[in-house]
């Protein structure tokens, strides 16, 4: 399944392309399979149906954990780092993973879930979220994992959205120097939610919680009352696997849908690739198990390729900008994936924090989230991995269930900035506004993936409508990622950023219509437009140009007031960084914003608005100019 040079990859990526249903075979018969597959691949882009390894019979966890057993039950599949650099660290072997997710499987059969049944978890970076993950799985019930970070009704929202029946979370969570709510907030959610019968809650700070009688049970009790024996349910590669909600451009966050055979396949095949993982070391990806990153590289890739996994509780700044490095340092980690924003602000504090630091056992380091600038690129290469380690910058998305475009680590040739070349089974085109095709080299347009891959979204969760929508209608045939693209003169792949209204705030996904809906909320406000900006840490910052109902006595309070109104919201990742009162909007004659100019306005180029006669009333951008931050 590796690839070890340079001509092997150019073999494996031709082959991908002249025969995929060939290729993507070879790749799948490499797990364990119950029942062999009756069809590698049926697709319909227009109709967005695509179907992988139909009538494959198979279970991940068998994958990622049963067949370890015999000859890497001893060996440590998840070393967890908590947020106190005082406390212990726990190293879990497979055996004992096996066991664990074995014995809350079935905890949650006892408790009625089945195949199929939805399952939210709310927890921390903790070793029981990556349990909770595997025992949904195991079971065949679809996992729903909402990051911690997320408020009461985004919960909410994404539990009535699924109608899940089961709640997973904790009493709270540590984060830093602060201890956050866990089970208070999943309380408040509830009171909007009718369809979970039970919440367990495991014990991680020891706040005080309410448990509801008959609702309400205990993790650590209820492991106690079963045993450690369940068999894997059966599952049709086709089956979900789980439900991830990422924001779009517009309405609310949708539920995308990965399937188990093709995530499967497409999980470990890029983690192996990309990270040329070599039997025996330790990997540590720093995302938190709620985005995507987290479930295809801390949990299922790695899992699947029999990896040692690192998981991380708490943030790269506490107790001081070192953590990252004394991690690295104490369980000897050999590979980093981690992202720019992370980069950038580790960068911010100086070099003092990395010296001295043993960082020798890195072999690789990994990139992800959003584009690297050339800065911190560098930065990283040559301050972290001593100008030694090979730096893989990998693009991909929710959608696309694993890496897309991205460096094999130390065997394709590195340019900084870009993620260099699509992997096998991977055909990038670039087109122009108008839908038709880029050719050749030197170019740039809209990247869209014209052949489905075996991690490709299936469908947003109950509403397939808007799937088709929003990933295969802008361009007929083809699968539109909403990224800008440049290919350069050797034809490596550079990403520039969206093209769409979706805000990347420290690598995290944020609509702009979303922060929008909650501002508009807020007591007070008539309207507003959020835009992004470029800023030195987060890559964008959310600018947000507010009408408000009466003239404004204390701007700072009223913007403390919406700020808080977002995070109630959405959650705090939404703030807006800069609040713009203004006492009107750029509008076209239908009544739609102009957003490039705001936009404009935002990154300081106030002289650059371009053409601004269509607009209803062109003074306002005066007003707005002057009043800009
Ligand atoms: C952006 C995260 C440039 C991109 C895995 C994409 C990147 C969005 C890169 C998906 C990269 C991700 N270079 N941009 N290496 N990786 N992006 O769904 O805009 O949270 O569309 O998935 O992040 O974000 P998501």
């Amino acid at each position: 399944m590796r690839i070890k040079t340079f001509e092997e990859y150019q073999v494996a990526y031709k082959q991908s392309v002249d025969d995929p249903e060939g290729f993507w075979a070879e790749v799948a018969q490499q797990f364990v399979w119950r029942k062999p597959w009756k069809k590698v691949l049926s697709w319909d882009f227009t109709e967005a149906n695509i179907k992988w390894f139909e009538g494959g019979v198979m279970n991940i966890t068998e994958n990622a954990l049963d067949r370890h057993l015999a000859d890497k039950g001893d060996q440590v599949a998840l070393i967890w780092e908590s947020n106190d650099p005082e406390d212990k660290a726990i190293s879990i072997t497979y055996r004992v993973l096996f066991d664990q997710v074995c014995r809350f499987a079935n905890v949650l059969k006892k408790h009625g879930v089945q195949k199929g049944d939805r399952v939210c978890i709310y927890l921390p970076m903790v070793p029981e979220l990556s349990v909770a993950v595997l025992a949904c799985a195991r079971i065949g019930a679809i996992h729903s994992v909402v990051f911690g970070g997320f408020s009461a009704k985004s919960i909410a929202d994404r539990i009535n959205d699924a109608e899940c029946t089961m709640v997973i979370t904790s009493d709270g969570a540590f984060r830093g120097n602060k201890v956050i709510p866990m089970k208070a907030t999943v309380d408040e959610a509830l009171v909007q939610c009718d369809t979970v019968k039970h919440v367990i809650v495991m014990t991680r700070t020891r706040t005080p919680v309410s448990m509801l009688k008959g609702r309400d049970l205990w993790w650590e009790d209820e492991v106690k009352l079963v045993d450690s024996v369940c068999a894997a349910e059966p599952m049709d590669a086709e089956d979900i696997l789980f439900i991830l909600y990422t924001s779009g451009s517009t309405g609310k966050p949708k539920g995308v849908v990965h399937t188990c055979g093709g995530y499967m396949i497409f999980a470990a095949y890029t983690f192996t690739n990309v990270f040329q993982y070599e039997p025996g070391e330790i990997h540590f990806c720093t995302a938190d198990i709620g985005w995507i990153t987290g479930h295809s590289y801390i949990v299922y890739g790695p899992l699947c390729c029999g990896a040692t996994s690192v998981i991380f509780e708490g943030v790269p700044t506490y107790p001081d900008a070192s953590r990252f490095w004394k991690i690295i340092e104490k369980h000897k980690v050999n590979i980093l994936y981690t992202a720019p924003t992370a980069i950038r602000s580790l960068m911010s504090f100086g070099l003092d924090y990395v010296n001295g630091h043993d960082l020798s056992s890195l072999t690789k380091l990994g990139s992800v989230g959003e584009p690297i600038n050339e800065e911190a690129w560098h930065w990283y290469k040559t301050n972290i991995g001593a100008d030694d380690c090979p730096l893989v910058d990998t693009w991909w998305q929710t959608e696309t269930g694993g890496i897309m475009i991205s460096p094999l680590a130390g065997i394709t040739p590195e340019k900084p900035t870009f993620a260099s070349l699509p992997l096998p089974g991977i055909q990038p085109v670039l087109v122009d506004e108008s839908g038709n095709e880029i050719e050749g080299n030197g170019v740039s347009g809209n990247l869209c993936i014209k052949f489905p891959w075996p991690g490709i979204i299936r469908t947003t969760y109950g509403d397939h409508e808007r799937a088709k929508q929003t990933y295969f209608s802008a361009y007929p045939g083809m699968y539109f990622t909403g990224d800008g693209c440049l290919r350069d003169e050797d034809g490596y792949y550079r990403i520039t950023g969206r093209v769409d209204d979706v805000l990347n705030v420290s690598g995290h996904r944020i609509g702009t219509a979303e922060v929008e809906n909650a501002i508009n909320m807020h007591l007070g406000v008539v309207e507003s437009a959020v835009v992004g900006y470029p800023h030195d840490i987060k890559g964008q910052g959310i600018y947000a140009y507010v009408i408000a109902e009466k003239s404004v006595h204390d701007p700072e309070m009223f913007k403390k007031d919406i700020a808080a109104t977002v995070s109630r919201i959405i959650g705090p990742i939404a703030k807006p960084d800069k609040v713009q009162f203004v006492t009107g909007l750029p509008k076209t004659r239908s009544g739609k914003i102009m957003r490039r100019i705001l936009k404009k306005i935002s990154e300081g180029d106030v002289n650059n608005l371009g053409d601004t006669s269509t607009l209803l009333d062109p003074a306002v951008v005066d007003d707005i100019k002057k009043g800009a931050l």
